[in-house]
C-alpha cells in the first residue's frame, strides 16, 4: 500500500482497486504506464512495464529516499523491493532472492541492474577497501558478461542470450563479501544453418572486436574492420552497428583487466572470437567423391589462433573418425556434414568460452577465507534475471526450454505465494474463502517427468539405434501423450489445420498456447560436436585454449558414457535452480514489454494482457487481498516485539505465548488488522507491521541505553575496585617500606649507648619514599640527636655545663657575625687568675675574695687585662673582674685595688665589632658606657670576645633578664652622657692596641700587617 502519490496516478497497490477484475487491472495498469509510473505493487511483488525511455528514477537522490524504508512509505520502486530483501537478510539473518521474470525485452536485465546498483550504494557505509573492491567487481563482471552473451535480436536490442543467477553473499555487517554466478546458456542448442545466423555468435563483442578492435591486434588476428566481411554477424544484411564501438571494446578490455584477467588470458579470448569469425566464413565443396575446403587460405589461419597443426585443422574439418571395434577408420564428410560440424564447432567454442569466463569471474569474487564462527552467518541475496516466455511464428528447441523454464518459476512463484499462502490458512485454523487459480505443475510435469515426460521421449528417441529422426520423436509423443490435456499434434486433432503434419505439436501453456516444430529437435538435444574437434582443441599448445577442452584427452577406441542430452542438463539445471530459489526468501519482479515497437507511448492492450494473464498477477492480487502482509509464529513475534508491552516485557506470565502476543496487539489496538492462528500471528496490512516496528525502534533505543547504562556502572565498579585495590597494595608496600626502615635504625642504632660517641659515627639509613618529603621532620632523627645531645650533657660536671650554656649563648648571637668565637677551647673564665704570674695571681685573688666578702657574689664570670679610654681620653691598662653582681674595674699598678664598680643589673647590653679585635662596649642604664679593649692574653692574639659575651650572656638568662649584644662597626656609645662612634682601624708596627680621640669619637687602633 503504497503512498506519497495521488490518485491520478492510478493505484500504487492493486491491491487496492475496488474490484478485482481483468479490465480494472488493465485500466489502472495503462493509466500508470502513461502518467510515467512505470512500477506498481502487488503487496510485495513489483509490476514493472518497460518504459522503453530514460527515467529519471534511478539517481543518488532517489536512492537515500528508499534506503532503510518499509516497502509501503515509498511509492512503488524496485529500489523498495531491493531494500525489502536486503533488510529481510540483515534483519532476520534469512537468505533472500529477487526473481526477475517477464518476456524478452520486458526490462529484466534492466531491473537487474537497477537493483544491483541500489545494493551497492546502500551498502558499505564505512568505505572499506575489501568491501569496495568486491562491488567493483560484481558490477564490473556484469559488463563482461554482457558483452560475451547479449545480441540484438528482433525482439530486445540487448537480449539476453543467456538466464543469469547471481548471489551476492553478505557478512553479518550486512556488507557484500563475494558472489557466484550461474548461467543457463541456451544457446548451444539452437545450431541453425547459414540461412539464420547465429545469434550467440553476433554477441556485441564479435562487433565490438571487429570495428573497434586497436588496427594492430586485429592484424594479428587476420581481422578485417568489416562485418559484413563475416558471415556470422551479418544480420540479414542489416548490420547492428554503433559509433560507440571502439570505447566499448575498451570498456569490455579494462573491465577484464580489472576483475583479474591476465593478459595472456585476454588474447586468447580474442583468439578464440577470431577463430569464431573466420570458421564462418568457410566453405565446403565437393570434387567428386572427396570433399574439399574452397578457402584453404583459412586453414593457416585457424591453425595459428589455434595453436595446432594446419594438417589438424584440415582433417578435423573434413574427416569424422569412427571406431568399429578395435579398428580406426577416417570417414568423410559430405560438404553439408562438414557445414553442420564446423556450425557446431563455432557455437561449442563459443560456449566453452563463456563458461570459461563464468568460472574465472567466479574464481574472483567467491568468498575467501570466510569463518562463520568468527564472522557470524553468510548470508546471500540472490537476483536471477532470465529469460522470459518466448512465442515466435517459428518456436524450436529453444524456445520449449525457455518456455519450459517459465512454467518452473510460475509453478515455484504458485507455490510460494498462492498456494503455500492457502495451505498455511488452512493448516493455521484462519478462516479463508479459497481462490482458484491455475496449477501449472501439470505442464511442469508434462516436460519433465521421468519416463512419461516430453525431455525424457527425446532422451529414448535420441538414443534409439538404427535411424533417429525428428518425425520418430514427434510419433513417439504422440502415442505417449494421446491423452494429455495440454498436448496435441495434427495426427491427434486433425481439425486443426495450422499444426502441420509430421512437424508440429501444441503445448498449452499457462501462458498461452505454443506451437512447436519439431524439425532439430533431435540434433540440438544430442550432444552433436565430433569428438574429432574437442582432440583438436585439447591438443592445442595454447594453455587456456587446452583446459576448455579436457574431454579431448581421451583416446578414439574408449568407449564413453553416453553424454548427457542438452535437454537433461537443462532440465536438472533448472529443477536446482528452483531448489535453490525455494530455499529462499522470494521477491518478484514481474517485467512486462507494453509493444513491440519499443516505444515509449503505447501501450497495446491486448499485448499487455496477455502478459498479466500469464503472470497470473490477477490471481495474485486475489490471494492478496483476501490474505495477511506478515505471519509469525508466537515466539518468534514475542521475541521480536515484546518490550513493546508492559504485559511481555521482559518476560510475560500469561498462560501461552499466543495469549502474550494477543494481550501485546490488543494494548496497541490492532486487534480488527490481524487474526490468530494456531501457532502464528496474521497481521493483515503493513502499515500495522510497520507501526510494530516503529514502536520497536524506540524501545530498543531505550533499552540499548538501559544497558549502556548498566555496563558503564559495571565498568565504573570494576574502576574503582581496581584503584582501591591498588591504593591497599600501595598502602600495604609504604606500610612495610616504612617498617623495615624502623627496623633498620633499630638494628643500626641498637647499641649506640655503649659506643663511644653515642652513635655519631652512625650513618642514618636512606628513609623510603614516603616519608623523604617528611625528612626534615623525621622524628626519629630529632629524637636521635636529642637523645644523643641530652647523653652528651648528662655527662657533664656543673662548671662544664655552666661553659656549654656559655657557648651556646655566643653561638646564637654571634654566630655569622663574628669569626672566631673561640669555641674550640676551654673557657676559663678567670683569666687574671689562672693566667697571671703567682704574684699577680695570688693579689688578685686577694682582692676578688675580698670583694666576694663584700658583694657577695656567687662566682666570678670573667675576667681580664684591658686597655681603656679614661676621661681625658686617655689609654690606661686596667683589669675587669666580671661576677655575677658586679663589673669591677682595678688598677694593676695598685696591686689591683679595685676602682669603680658597675652592677651588672645596670648593664644594658654589649657592643663588639665583627673583626677580629678584641673590643668591647658595655652599655649601661645610666649612658656611662664602658669601653674596653680585651688584652695581654696567653697564648697572644687569642679571642675572648666571644667567651666574654656567652659568660655574660647564659648568666643574664639565668636570671631571666635581656642583654642586648649588638655586632657593628662602627660602635655607638654614651660617654658621660654624650655620643660617640668608635671605629677599628689596624695599623701597621702597633705592638698592642691603642685608642686615640678623633672627631666623633674614638679609634681603636689594632695591631695590623
Ligand atoms: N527501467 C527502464 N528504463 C529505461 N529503459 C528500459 C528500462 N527497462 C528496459 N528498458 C529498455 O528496454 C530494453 C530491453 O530491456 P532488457 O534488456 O532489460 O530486457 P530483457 O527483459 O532482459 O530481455 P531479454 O530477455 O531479451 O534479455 C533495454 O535495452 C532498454 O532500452
Ligand atoms: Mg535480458
Amino acid at each position: 500500500m503504497a503512498e506519497h502519490e495521488s490518485l491520478e496516478f492510478g493505484k500504487a497497490d492493486f491491491v487496492l482497486l475496488d474490484d478485482v477484475s481483468m479490465d480494472e487491472f488493465m485500466e489502472n495498469l495503462r493509466i500508470r504506464f502513461e502518467k510515467g509510473r512505470i512500477y506498481t505493487y502487488i503487496g510485495e511483488v513489483v509490476v514493472s512495464v518497460n518504459p522503453y525511455r530514460a527515467m529519471n528514477i534511478y539517481g543518488r537522490d532517489t536512492i537515500e529516499q528508499y534506503k532503510g524504508r518499509e516497502l509501503y512509505e515509498r511509492p512503488p520502486h524496485l529500489f523498495a523491493i531491493a531494500d525489502a530483501a536486503y533488510k529481510a537478510m540483515k534483519r532476520r539473518n534469512k537468505d533472500t532472492c529477487i526473481v526477475i521474470s517477464g518476456e524478452s525485452g520486458a526490462g529484466k536485465t534492466e531491473a537487474s541492474k537497477y537493483i544491483m546498483q541500489y545494493i551497492a550504494a546502500i551498502t558499505n557505509p564505512h568505505q572499506r577497501a575489501e568491501v569496495e573492491r568486491v562491488k567493483n567487481m560484481l558490477l564490473k563482471s556484469n559488463c563482461v558478461l554482457e558483452a560475451f552473451g547479449n545480441a540484438k535480436t528482433n525482439r530486445n536490442d540487448n537480449s539476453s542470450r543467456f538466464g543469469k543467477y547471481m548471489d551476492i553473499n553478505f557478512d553479518f555487517k550486512g556488507d557484500p563479501i563475494g558472489g557466484h554466478i550461474s548461467n543457463y546458456l541456451l544457446e548451444k542448442c539452437s545450431l541453425d544453418c547459414q540461412s539464420c545466423p547465429l545469434t550467440l555468435l553476433s554477441s556485441f563483442l564479435s562487433f565490438q572486436l571487429v570495428k573497434g578492435g586497436p588496427e594492430s591486434l586485429l592484424r594479428s588476428l587476420h581481422i578485417q574492420k568489416d562485418p559484413a566481411a563475416y558471415n556470422y554477424i551479418k544480420v540479414g544484411g542489416q548490420l547492428k552497428s554503433s559509433i560507440n564501438d571502439s570505447s566499448d571494446f575498451k570498456a569490455v578490455a579494462d573491465a577484464m583487466k580489472v576483475i583479474g584477467f591476465t593478459g595472456e588470458e585476454v588474447h586468447t579470448v580474442y583468439k578464440i572470437l577470431a577463430t569464431i569469425l573466420h570458421l564462418g566464413n568457410m566453405k565446403f565443396d565437393s570434387d567428386g567423391d572427396v570433399t574439399l575446403i574452397e578457402n584453404g587460405n583459412l586453414v593457416p589461419v585457424l591453425a595459428e589462433l589455434l595453436a595446432t597443426k594446419q594438417e589438424s585443422v584440415e582433417k578435423a574439418l573434413l574427416y569424422r573418425t569412427v571406431a568399429t571395434g578395435r579398428d580406426v577408420i577416417d570417414k568423410q564428410h559430405t560438404p553439408q556434414e562438414a557445414s553442420y560440424g564446423r556450425d557446431a564447432l563455432a557455437k561449442a567454442i563459443y560456449d566453452r568460452l563463456f563458461c570459461w569466463i563464468v568460472g574465472c569471474i567466479n574464481d574472483i569474487i567467491e568468498v575467501k577465507n570466510y569463518d562463520a564462527r568468527i564472522h557470524g552467518k553468510n548470508t546471500v541475496i540472490g537476483v536471477l534475471d532470465i529469460y522470459g516466455f518466448e512465442i515466435f511464428q517459428n518456436n524450436s528447441f529453444e524456445q520449449f526450454c525457455i518456455n519450459y523454464c517459465n512454467e518452473k518459476l510460475q509453478q515455484l512463484f504458485i507455490q510460494l505465494v498462492l498456494k503455500q499462502e492457502q495451505e498455511e490458512y488452512q493448516r493455521e485454523g484462519i478462516p479463508w474463502k479459497h481462490i482458484d487459480y491455475f496449477n501449472n505443475q501439470i505442464i511442469v510435469d508434462l516436460v519433465e517427468q521421468q519416463h512419461k515426460g516430453i525431455f525424457s521421449i527425446l532422451d529414448e528417441a535420441c538414443m534409439n539405434v538404427g535411424k533417429v529422426t525428428d518425425e520418430l520423436f514427434l510419433q513417439a509423443l504422440n502415442s505417449k501423450l494421446a491423452k494429455h490435456a495440454h498436448y496435441t499434434s495434427r495426427k491427434l486433432s486433425p481439425t486443426e489445420k495450422c499444426l502441420e503434419f509430421d512437424r508440429d505439436f501444441r503445448i498449452r501453456h499457462y501462458a498461452g498456447d505454443v506451437t512447436y516444430s519439431v524439425v532439430g529437435f533431435i540434433d540440438k538435444n544430442k550432444d552433436t560436436l565430433f569428438q574429432d574437434f574437442k582432440r583438436l582443441l585439447y591438443n592445442s599448445s595454447n594453455p587456456v585454449l587446452k583446459a576448455m577442452w579436457p574431454e579431448g584427452k581421451l583416446s578414439i577406441t574408449e568407449v564413453t558414457k553416453r553424454p548427457l542430452t542438452a535437454g537433461t542438463l537443462f532440465k536438472t539445471s533448472m529443477i536446482s535452480l528452483v531448489e535453490n530459489l525455494a530455499s529462499k526468501e522470494p521477491y518478484y519482479v514481474r517485467c512486462i514489454k507494453p509493444n513491440d515497437v519499443k516505444s515509449p507511448l503505447l501501450f497495446e492492450q491486448e499485448r499487455c494482457r496477455h502478459q498479466v494473464e500469464y503472470l497470473g498477477l490477477l490471481e495474485n492480487v486475489r490471494v492478496r487481498r483476501a490474505g495477511f502482509a506478515y505471519r509469525q509464529t508466537y515466539p518468534r513475534f514475542l521475541q521480536r516485539y515484546k518490550m513493546i508491552s508492559q504485559f511481555t516485557w521482559p518476560n510475560h506470565d500469561l498462560p501461552s505465548d499466543r495469549e502474550a502476543v494477543k494481550r501485546l496487539l490488543q494494548g496497541c489496538g490492532f486487534e480488527h488488522d490481524v487474526a490468530y492462528g494456531k501457532t502464528k500471528v496474521f497481521i493483515r496490512t503493513p502499515r500495522t507491521l510497520f507501526t510494530l516496528e516503529e514502536q520497536r525502534a524506540e524501545m530498543v533505543k531505550r533499552i540499548v541505553l538501559f544497558l549502556q547504562k548498566v555496563w558503564r556502572g559495571a565498568l565504573a565498579r570494576m574502576r574503582y575496585r581496581r584503584m582501591r585495590a591498588a591504593l591497599i597494595i600501595i598502602r600495604v608496600y609504604r606500610r612495610y617500606k616504612v617498617k623495615s626502615y624502623i627496623r633498620e635504625v633499630n638494628r643500626r642504632f641498637k647499641n649506640v649507648r655503649t659506643m663511644k660517641d653515642h652513635g655519631k659515627h652512625v650513618k642514618w639509613p636512606m628513609p623510603p619514599k614516603v616519608l623523604r618529603r617528611f625528612e626534615e621532620f623525621n622524628v626519629f632523627l630529632v629524637f636521635s640527636l636529642r637523645w644523643w645531645a641530652w647523653t652528651l650533657i648528662r655527662s657533664l660536671s656543673p662548671e662544664d655545663v655552666l661553659q656549654v650554656r656559655a657557648k651556646v649563648a655566643a653561638l646564637e648571637s654571634l654566630k655569622g657575625h663574628r669569626a672566631d668565637l673561640g669555641l674550640q677551647r676551654a673557657w676559663e673564665g678567670n683569666y687574671m687568675v689562672s693566667e697571671g704570674n703567682p704574684e699577680t695571681a695570688s693579689s688578685f685573688t686577694l682582692v676578688s675574695s675580698d670583694l666576694q666578702r663584700k658583694d657577695k657574689f656567687m662566682r666570678v664570670l670573667f675576667s681580664s687585662n684591658v686597655r681603656k679610654i679614661n676621661r681625658f681620653h686617655k689609654c690606661e691598662d686596667r683589669a675587669v673582674l666580671i661576677t655575677d653582681r658586679h663589673l669591677y674595674k682595678m688598677d694593676p699598678l695598685k696591686q689591683y685595688r679595685p676602682m669603680k664598680s658597675i652592677p651588672l643589673y645596670n648593664v644594658t647590653g654589649v657592643s663588639v665589632s665583627p673583626g677580629k679585635d678584641q673590643l668591647v662596649v658595655f652599655h649601661t642604664k645610666d649612658s656611662r658606657d664602658l669601653i674596653v679593649c680585651l688584652q695581654g692574653m696567653v697564648p697572644a692574639g687569642e679571642s675572648r670576645v666571644g667567651e666574654l659575651v656567652g659568660a655574660l650572656l647564659s648568666h643574664f638568662k639565668s636570671e631571666k633578664r635581656k642583654l642586648q649584644v649588638s655586632v657593628v662597626s662602627p660602635i655607638q656609645c654614651s660617654m658621660h652622657g654624650r655620643k660617640c662612634t668608635i671605629v677599628v682601624e689596624p695599623k701597621i708596627n702597633l705592638s698592642q692596641p691603642e685608642f686615640t680621640k678623633s672627631r666623633s669619637g674614638y679609634i681603636l687602633a689594632v695591631p695590623g700587617n
